[in-house]
């Protein structure tokens, strides 16, 4: 192959579009011009049409990718690694929902980002003929020919005025064909990998023995810590709370602070069952008809240790509400129910 590359310079649009159209009359396949300008004319100012662009398969493809991502971390993840939380199912909608939404669009912005660089043949890998006029304003017109059409192709350019015609031959011009797989095939190995590895690691399938060893080297607990003795007349807050069935910890005298402490908690704890004032009509009432009012006779006969009980450990369908206080903070609740005194039957 002989082939020659010309590259005439041009001033303007039209003689270039002329030029570009002589030689297309020629036989020179659409593919062999090159258009090369520093004002980005359209195809169609130029006589060219315009190169078909694949970008819908390449966003499809992207979209699909990231869907499959998005079930992978929303579906397979959860099952590999159980962990319910608050009651949801394993893939809870909305969450996944996001999720989906999220990589769908990722993979199609990546997909479209990369498949605007393949269609325009990046990198650059092959030396390209070039001339720096172009780059003050001239429009650069490149062919490719063959020996038969060359002398033909170098009248065209003369006879449309350009200003420059430089030739070369098309040897040291190779088409880098190969360079471009090899190019991008690297780039896609890398990319796997770098993708991949952290996964390995991450889902368990190459185990490194992490180092661990906080929990082997030598500490010193807070249980084994040089202990300062509480203070005197203090009430524990924690520590067991029932010992062999019966309060562990002793009874707070009901003082008006407690009295006004322990309402402020029955209001939060109690009051949308028993009511405010603990007269037996919360809020919740219609759900549990059964919720007495605490100012009954029976209920105010019952010791304070029985309160307690009830409090800490339920009853019946009245829920166990140890949880949300301190045995303190019970006592105080104790004593507020008791300071209502019976008023009712
Ligand atoms: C979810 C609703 C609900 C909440 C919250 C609730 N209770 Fe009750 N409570 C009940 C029901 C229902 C009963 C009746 C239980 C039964 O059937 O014996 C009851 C019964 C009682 C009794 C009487 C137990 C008996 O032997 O008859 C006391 C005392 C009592 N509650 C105190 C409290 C205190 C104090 C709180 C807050 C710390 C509280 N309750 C919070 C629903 C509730």
């Amino acid at each position: 192959m002989a082939d020659t590359l010309l590259l005439g310079l041009f001033d303007d649009v039209a003689p270039a579009a002329d030029a570009i159209h002589d030689l297309r009359e020629l036989g020179v396949p659409e593919n062999r011009i090159t258009v090369m300008s520093n004002i980005p004319y359209t195809p169609k100012m130029l006589g060219l049409t315009p190169p078909r662009q694949w970008f819908l398969p390449f966003i499809a493809l992207g979209a699909l990718g990231g869907a499959g991502i998005a079930f992978f971390i929303t579906y397979i993840t959860p099952y590999l690694y159980e962990i319910h939380v608050g009651g949801q199912p394993l893939t809870p909608f909305a969450p996944s929902a996001i999720m989906y939404f999220e990589f769908t669009a990722l993979g199609s912005m990546v997909m479209a980002f990369l498949s605007f660089l393949l269609q325009n043949r990046f990198p650059v890998l092959r030396k390209q003929i070039y001339d720096e006029r172009i780059t003050d304003g001239y429009i650069g017109v490149q062919t490719q020919v063959g020996d038969s059409l060359l002398d033909a192709a170098v009248n065209v350019f003369e006879a449309n005025h350009a200003r420059i015609l430089n030739r070369e031959s098309a040897k040291a011009y190779k088409s880098p064909g190969m360079m471009h797989l090899a190019f991008w095939g690297a780039v896609g190995v890398l990319a796997l990998g770098a993708v991949l590895t952290p996964l390995l690691l991450t889902y368990r399938i190459v185990k490194i023995p992490w180092l661990d060893g906080m929990n082997k080297s030598p500490a010193i607990g807070y249980q084994e810590g040089p202990r300062r003795a509480e203070p005197e007349g203090s009430v524990p807050i924690n520590g067991p709370v029932l010992i062999a069935g019966q309060p562990a910890s002793e009874r707070i005298e009901a003082s008006e602070e407690s009295v006004t402490r322990g309402q402020m908690l029955f209001d939060i704890n109690c009051a949308m069952c028993h009511g405010l004032g603990a007269g037996g009509d919360g809020p919740l009432k219609k759900y549990l008809p059964e919720i007495p009012a605490l100012t009954d006779t029976r209920i105010q006969d019952m010791s304070e240790d029985e309160i307690f009980l009830v409090i800490t450990l339920g009853r019946n369908r009245m829920p166990a509400i140890g949880e949300n206080l301190t045995p303190g903070e019970t006592w105080d609740v104790v004593n507020y129910v008791h300071s209502l005194g019976a008023t009712s039957e």
